[in-house]
């Protein structure tokens, strides 16, 4: 357990740049910084940082929060294990005590599973070692593959007994769970009967970031075409395939280091790559590569290579993949290896330094090589020729570098045989398009400035239904959504002009609001669609909806005060009074419901302090005390700011 004052130092040495600078590029923008969010593909920045409130905020995907939930969020970690994370990386010690029976207990799923699959790939890892038939069996067969004992032991390699529960009884014996042998896919239980995955198969223990093992990759030795050669453990909240590259753990500082990364297809080319000595590399495990696994490599370096066996089917397929990398912004190389070689075959058959000179000199650029290729296709077809040509332009437009480009023009042009001149265009047209998104996207963080005039409500509360408050933002939405409102910026002090409708879209993304009845949501999102589509937003519309639960509302609400107010003779005159004062109203709506929702969980808190207290839970008691101490600011903020707006 961590005490308090330790975590007040690291809060107060993890800013949030700094922590954030690690994993996300990061620029300057006016008072805040402005990044590609990590957390959702994007190719124009929406995620941005305010050192001055120490918080993140993405406007494409809605995550946000503090140094501690960026680690958390971005690292998988628990609280407690991104508190440990931050203190290492700020040199602040943390003193912990042994964990009771109770704790260990209450040790997380996820932390339960860990110790299983670590416990599993030792257990594996002895076998291929020192029972007979892991040395006769799977031993023998990483030798005949020309694996030594360096790289076996590098990469934990094992071997899984042939009797098809030998595992399950093994862990089970050791006092491991079966609840937990299942979760991580290591047993599989069946009619009352455990018994293992991967009985009878060498084993590769797949490594998060961290180098704790998540999952394994296990292979079969035998050579029935009907029995899946590779067998991978399922996903669980430990193992996400599309978010892990198998060796990266083992590569991470050989990327950096060299400031490349190679891409493989199987485990054994990894492990073949890194006997040759080329340690910087890392295999997408037969999926096709994913966003998620770009943004991993992209953490590390700028520079991929792709190995590829010489399979021209192959090569095909992973066309699209490559142009991912492409547009998250990486070089990209490719080199085929000789027809029927693979990077595992090829570095077995010669010498490390014959495979380091192979691919030094065989390399090519991405772009010259798929031109290359699909000309050659494309030969006699014209729609295939002009198909061709902007797929190949939109692979030049996302490189960001003038001179590089030219040099691809150039390059393709020739290639193509096609002229220059209509290259650039088409490059232009499109990085048009692309500054007028980014124009867009900046107009929007203009406005997240005046979002914020209004402090979050800490992510840990509990949102409740306000049926008042819901309505009324219904109301503005519909009556209002369109025109825009003059704010302050606080921390220019400029005026900013905001369309309500995105106010208000912001304000419920930045606290994680969201509308809880599904009549209102249902309309949110209605209105929200528009929005995206740049369509006006009309009480009529929603008034006169095919959908009568919509219309009625709509039409309640829009009239609602109208009928209640006394002071204005016509509909008309009100609107005109409150459009004018937009700002005052939308402040003093969020204002109020933002309070009401942390005096509800304050409320809440206490009894469940009174709980903890009772049970003597000291980690509870100091995590609640903590949360109402952040709840107490933001109410002090919040109230604050109401004596200022509107009542
Ligand atoms: N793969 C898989 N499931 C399969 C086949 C393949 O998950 N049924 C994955 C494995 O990660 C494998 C990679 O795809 O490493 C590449 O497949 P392949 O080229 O067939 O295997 P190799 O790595 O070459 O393995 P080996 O040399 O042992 O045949
Ligand atoms: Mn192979």
């Amino acid at each position: 357990m961590i005490d308090q004052l330790t975590i007040s130092k690291i809060f107060d040495a993890a800013e949030i740049v700094d922590v954030v600078s690690d994993f996300v590029h990061l620029k300057r923008r006016g008072a805040n910084y402005l990044g590609l969010c990590p957390f959702h593909n994007e190719k124009t920045p929406s995620f941005t940082v305010s050192p001055a409130k120490g918080i993140f905020k993405c406007f494409g995907c809605g995550k946000g929060g503090n140094s501690v939930n960026f680690i958390m969020e971005h690292e998988h970690l628990t609280y407690p294990e991104a508190l440990k994370y931050l203190a290492k990386k700020y040199n602040i010690e943390i003193e912990e005590r042994e964990l009771s029976d109770d704790e260990k207990k209450l040790s997380s799923e996820k932390e339960s599973m860990l110790i299983v699959t670590k416990f599993a790939a030792e257990s594996f890892a002895e076998n291929l070692m020192r029972t007979d038939e892991g040395v006769s069996v799977g031993l023998s067969y990483f030798r005949e593959r020309g694996f030594n004992k360096q790289i076996i032991e590098d990469f934990k390699l094992g071997y899984s007994l042939e009797e098809r529960d030998a595992f399950t009884k093994h862990a089970i014996n050791k006092g491991y769970k079966l609840e937990f042998l299942e979760k991580t896919g290591l047993s599989i239980v069946k009619d009352n009967f455990n018994f293992d995955r991967f009985a009878g198969r060498v084993m590769f223990p797949i490594f998060s970031l961290a180098g704790q093992v998540i999952g394994f990759g296990g292979r079969t030795l035998k050579t029935d075409k009907k029995i899946a050669k590779y067998l991978n453990s399922p996903e669980s909240i430990i193992y996400n395939k599309s978010k892990v590259l198998y060796g990266l753990f083992q590569a991470k500082n050989e990327i950096i280091k060299k400031e490349k990364c190679y891409l493989v297809e199987g485990y054994t080319d990894v492990l073949s790559l890194h006997m040759a000595d080329i340690k910087n590399v890392v295999a997408s495990s037969g999926t096709s590569l994913t966003e998620d696994q770009i943004r991993l490599i992209h953490r590390f370096t700028n520079d991929v290579t792709i190995l590829y066996d010489g399979d021209p089917a192959g090569i095909k397929a992973s066309l699209r993949g490559i142009d991912m990398l492409l547009e998250q912004g990486l070089n990209v190389r490719v080199l085929l290896f000789p027809e029927g070689e693979d990077p595992d075959s090829f570095s077995q058959k010669h010498s490390s330094s014959e495979t380091i000179k192979f691919i030094d000199e065989n390399e090519q650029d991405f772009i010259s090589f798929k031109a290359k290729l699909l000309s050659e296709e494309a030969k006699n077809d014209p729609i295939k020729r002009s198909s061709l040509i902007s797929d190949i332009v939109r692979s030049i437009s996302v490189i960001d570098d003038k001179i590089k480009q030219s040099v691809y023009i150039q390059e393709c042009g020739n290639i193509m045989n096609i002229s220059e001149t209509v290259l650039y265009a088409e490059v232009a047209k499109i990085t048009r398009k692309k500054i007028e998104d980014v124009k867009r996207q900046e107009q929007r963080f203009a406005q997240l400035g005046t979002s914020q005039n209004i402090p979050a409500v800490p992510s840990f509360v509990e949102k409740i239904y306000f049926e008042e408050k819901e309505l009324e933002i219904i109301r503005l939405l519909l009556l209002y959504g369109n025109l825009k409102a003059v704010f302050i910026n606080s921390e220019t002090n400029e005026n900013v002009e905001v369309r309500v409708a995105d106010y208000i879209i912001d304000q419920l993304r930045n606290d994680e609001l969201e509308l809880k009845n599904l009549l209102n949501q249902k309309i949110f999102s209605l209105v929200e669609k528009m929005i995206q589509n740049e369509e006006e937003i009309s009480p009529e519309f929603f008034i006169q909806h095919h959908d009568p639960e919509i219309s009625q509302l709509s039409a309640n609400v829009c009239s609602q005060k109208h009928q209640l107010s006394k002071i204005w003779e016509k509909r008309g005159a009100q609107i005109v009074e409150e459009a004018k004062k937009l700002n005052e109203i939308l402040e003093d709506l969020f204002i109020k419901y933002k309070l009401n929702i942390v005096y509800e969980a304050k409320l809440k808190l206490r009894n469940k302090l009174k709980k903890a207290q009772e049970n003597k839970d000291q980690e509870r008691i100091t995590q609640i005390l903590n949360q109402i101490t952040q709840i107490n600011e933001v109410i002090k903020k919040l109230s604050g700011l109401q004596g200022r707006a509107i009542m």
